[in-house]
Order: C-alpha cells, then sequence, then structure tokens
C-alpha cells in the first residue's frame, strides 16, 4: 500500500544499484534538485551553457569545433535523436555494427525511421572485428552513416571505436560516424577528434553520476550544420534543439531543470574525484575487488580478458540445481543489493556494475551478501570447475 511519505508499504530502504542504470548517485547531487529554477532564469541559463561546454571539454575537443545538445529524456532518446537527424533524407543509407542488445536497437530505431540500413552482426562475446569493417567498406562506400556502441552494456565488451572511425574515414569519408558512449563516456577516456566522432552520445545518469531526465550529443559543429532539415522528428530534431539553445539559451520545450541542477553538482564531483582519470581509476578498483571477490566463489565471467573494460561484468549462472536467478536477485535485493540480469542471448547470465556513486568498499559488501544469499539458497561454494 502507499504510505504517505510516498513509499511503498513503509519501505524506504537505501539500496546499491550494481547495474547498468539507473546508477546510484551522490547525496550531495540529490539535493542539489531541492529548489525550483525557472526555464527562463538566467541563472538557469547561465548553468546550461556552462554544463555543454564542460561537456564538450570532458570529451576532449575544442568549443570551436563541437557542440553539445542536451535532449529531454532517456539515452535512447539521444540517439534517437542522432539517427533522425543525421540520416540524409534521399539517399541515406546507414550501416550499424553491432554486437549486442544496444547496437541492435539502433536497428530497431532505423526501422521506425523508415531509413535505408544494413545491419552487420558480430558475436555478443567478442569486439566488432576491424578486419571485416575493412572488408565491407572496401567493398560498398555508399553509406552515409555508420553507428556502433562503444562499451556494449549488455555484455560488457568495449568495442574499437578509434580503429573503426579512422577506417570510416579512410573509405567513406564523407559518411556521419557515430558512437554510443552510453555507458562509458566519463569513465573511459575518449578524444571525439581521435576516434574520428561526428555525433557521440550519452547520458545524464551514466558515468557523470547525474540523475536520468536528459540525454546529450556531441557533435562536430561542420557536420550537424550539414542536417539541417533532415529530421523526421519536431521534439528529437538535433538541429532545431542547437539553434534554440545558441539563440535563447533555452530548451524549446519544459527543460530538465532538477536533472540540470543534479548534474551541475555531479560535475563539480566529478572534478573533485580528478576529472575522467580519478573516476576511471574507482572504477577500475571497483571492478578489481569485484572480479577477485566473484573468482573466489567461483564465478565464471562471460567475457575473456582480452576486450572487457571496468563497466559492467557478466557472470555465467552458476551450474547447479539449486541456483534460480530470480529467487538469487530478489534475496539480494532484500539486503538492499540491486544486480542485473544479463542480456546476451546466447547464455543464461547476471550482470554486476561498477559505475555509478560506488566504492570498493560497496562491491566487498556485496560480496558479501552474494556469499550469504548462496548459502541461503544451499549453494556451496566455492562453486565446482
Ligand atoms: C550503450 C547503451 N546505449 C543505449 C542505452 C539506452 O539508454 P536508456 O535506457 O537510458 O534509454 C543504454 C542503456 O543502458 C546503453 O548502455
Amino acid at each position: 500500500m502507499m504510505e504517505t511519505n510516498g513509499t511503498l508499504n513503509g519501505e524506504m530502504k537505501e539500496k546499491k544499484l550494481f547495474t547498468p542504470g539507473p546508477l546510484g548517485v551522490s547525496l550531495s547531487t540529490k539535493q542539489a534538485m531541492l529548489r525550483d529554477l525557472g526555464s527562463r532564469d538566467t541563472e538557469f541559463i547561465h548553468m546550461v551553457k556552462y554544463i555543454r561546454e564542460q561537456l564538450v571539454q570532458l570529451a576532449g575537443v575544442s568549443l570551436d569545433d563541437y557542440t553539445c545538445v542536451p535532449i529531454q529524456g532517456s539515452g535512447s532518446f539521444a540517439v534517437e535523436a542522432v539517427l533522425t537527424t543525421s540520416i540524409p533524407c534521399n539517399n541515406g543509407k546507414l550501416l550499424l555494427l553491432e554486437n549486442g542488445a544496444y547496437g541492435k536497437r539502433m536497428g530497431q530505431i532505423a526501422d521506425v525511421l523508415g531509413v535505408d540500413y544494413k545491419v552487420v552482426s558480430f558475436p555478443e562475446t567478442s569486439q566488432v572485428c576491424i578486419e571485416m569493417v575493412q572488408k565491407l567498406l572496401q567493398e560498398d562506400n555508399s553509406w552515409t552513416n555508420v553507428a556502433i556502441v562503444h562499451c556494449e552494456t549488455s555484455s560488457g565488451v568495449i568495442n574499437p571505436v578509434e580503429e573503426v572511425g579512422k577506417l570510416v574515414k579512410e573509405y567513406v569519408p564523407d559518411a556521419f560516424y557515430i558512437v554510443d558512449a552510453m555507458s562509458s563516456f566519463g569513465a573511459i577516456p575518449l578524444n571525439l577528434d581521435t576516434i574520428h566522432a561526428d555525433f557521440m552520445v550519452s547520458s545524464a545518469n551514466k558515468c557523470l553520476e547525474g540523475v536520468p531526465g536528459f540525454s546529450y550529443a556531441i557533435a562536430k559543429k561542420t557536420s550537424l550544420q550539414k542536417c539541417k532539415g533532415w529530421s523526421r522528428s519536431l521534439c528529437l530534431d538535433l538541429v532545431a534543439q542547437w539553434e534554440g539553445l545558441e539563440k535563447t539559451g533555452q530548451f524549446r520545450f519544459t527543460p530538465p531543470t532538477h536533472a540540470m541542477l543534479a548534474f551541475n553538482q555531479a560535475l563539480m564531483e566529478l572534478h573533485k574525484e580528478g576529472g575522467i582519470t580519478g573516476r576511471s581509476k574507482r572504477y577500475q578498483e571497483n571492478r578489481r575487488v569485484l572480479q577477485e571477490g566473484m573468482k573466489a566463489m567461483g564465478f565464471k565471467e562471460l567475457l575473456d580478458d582480452s576486450h572487457k573494460g571496468y563497466i559492467i561484468t557478466s557472470y555465467y549462472y552458476p551450474d547447479q540445481e539449486k541456483f534460480d536467478f530470480k529467487e538469487f536477485y530478489t534475496k539480494l535485493q532484500s539486503k538492499g543489493q540491486v544486480i542485473y540480469p544479463g542480456k546476451v542471448t546466447k547464455a543464461n547470465c547476471f550482470r554486476i556494475g561498477n559505475i555509478g556513486h560506488l566504492f570498493p568498499e560497496d562491491m566487498r559488501l556485496l560480496l558479501t551478501c552474494i556469499r550469504e544469499v548462496c548459502y541461503e539458497m544451499g549453494i556451496t561454494l566455492p562453486l565446482e570447475k
């Protein structure tokens, strides 16, 4: 039953989110939202400008050449905004290099948009293969757009976006190169010039640790300018959103004011932590603690060492009759530990994220809870090889 304090059955327990999103954020980031700002408020307008500039700088590029266009909504909104805005209306042809659920989602978006596209699929447990991409581009260079996911969060595979970007610019120099860096931006240093990206997409509630509410594209200005008038959507038109922001400093429609206030605070906390380098160190340490602890319990990782990063880790279900993921998940959740189901099609896995407001001590507590839950379920540890 919903209580007067807005909780269900009075339950207001702090939960740690070891998920691909939504992610946990600091108390101070949540507290930053405890005031109202109007969309035309000069404080808000300055803050939006500051946030956009900061994001371009975090992408390692110059404000002369790149711009950041935030868009209301979750990460998929920015992905769809980039696709609908940047695929030419007449001869548009998108090459989609996919090795997991988020790559496939771009295909779903292309379907809805009714654009010409080809999906080239790679195994979910390995990286997009450079040699195959080179062959593909040598055989056909009629693409107007090439898209790839940086960290395929469904498995944890990190794709070689720089190498693919080089090939795109060598074989199809006029094509726009689109990188979905949703779960990696802010955690893995990325320079958009170096990876040759025309468009990079991420969202507020990923590694920059803001709250959900908006996503953003960081775009090469000369590329974005070429796309004027191509969008099949009014709300997701990145050029119109950009022009609006440049002209008035305002969003076109109701802005995510509270999410922006939280993000502003989250950026301050990122800088305090030592920027992307500092954050990546914490996430890597989270991962190291998790990896060691899970290995000691005998859990097996889905990916081999060559292409996994430190964003999220997929583990095979233990090969034991008593293991039931739903029960495992529910018992962990009742201890305040939220993990996530797997998202690969060919193996039974669950996922544990290292990102968001998580620290090595949180990973240690999670490991303790996993041990307890295994004990409660009658699963003997360490698991047999
Ligand atoms: C790589 C990637 N792309 C796209 C998305 C979709 O973002 P959202 O669920 O916020 O719409 C996610 C979500 O985790 C993701 O990890």
